[in-house]
């Protein structure tokens, strides 16, 4: 259904050559309800498959193109309160990467963009004790200037680059804590 949507657009807009996939849902969940983490993992796994893979398709036939996700930060490492979330975004993280590899391997102009946010002011950003909420215009401003540039791996704001990298290195015993 969605694809049969996808293609209307496309042959009402007369082509595609840049697909945005910002669709994406999370949900606190510290007592682990399966029915909160299926839609999670509908969403932001299997729809996000459906698309990126329809995409990408279209692109290799047509020689070109330009692909671009919002996951996030949360595909860094697990979350307690928020465990499809995180681990969801670190699926999307996982398979944008080897979208970029088949993209680069087949020698063909298409581009492959992950689009890293942090904590954005929309309805999305949940949970208590949250920090260096970022204002939409300012995060949206900074998507663009990477879509134009056809980055591989953004970190939206460079902040949020730093506590990735922080993330990353994070000895496991002390972030089991957290
Ligand atoms: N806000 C943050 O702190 C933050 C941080 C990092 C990454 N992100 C990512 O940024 C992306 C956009 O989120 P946002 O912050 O703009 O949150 P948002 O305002 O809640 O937007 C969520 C988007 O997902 C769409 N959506 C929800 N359920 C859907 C479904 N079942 N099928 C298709 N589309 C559906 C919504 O469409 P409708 O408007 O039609 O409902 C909306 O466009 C998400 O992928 C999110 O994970 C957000």
């Amino acid at each position: 259904m969605t694809i049969k949507k996808l293609e209307e657009l496309i042959s009402e807009l007369g082509g595609l050559d840049l697909l945005i996939l910002s669709s994406g849902i999370g949900d606190l969940n510290e007592t682990l309800d399966f029915e909160i983490e299926r839609k999670v993992i509908d969403l932001n796994v299997t729809g996000f498959t459906n698309i990126t893979d329809w995409v990408f398709n279209n692109y290799e036939k047509q020689g070109f193109g330009h692909l671009v996700a919002i996951s996030s930060v949360a595909g860094i490492r697990g979350s307690r309160q928020a465990p499809s979330y995180n681990a969801t975004k670190s699926y999307q993280i996982n398979y944008l990467e080897g979208l970029r590899q088949k993209s680069t391997k087949s020698k063909k102009p298409i581009f492959v963009t992950d689009i890293r946010p942090g904590l954005v002011d929309t309805k999305m950003a949940k949970g208590e004790g949250l920090f260096w909420v970022m204002p939409v215009d300012k995060v949206a401003r900074q998507i663009f200037k990477a879509i134009k540039k056809r980055r591989k791996v953004v970190y939206v704001t460079r902040r949020w680059g730093l506590i990735s990298r922080l993330l990353k290195i994070l000895p496991r015993f002390i972030y089991d804590r957290m």
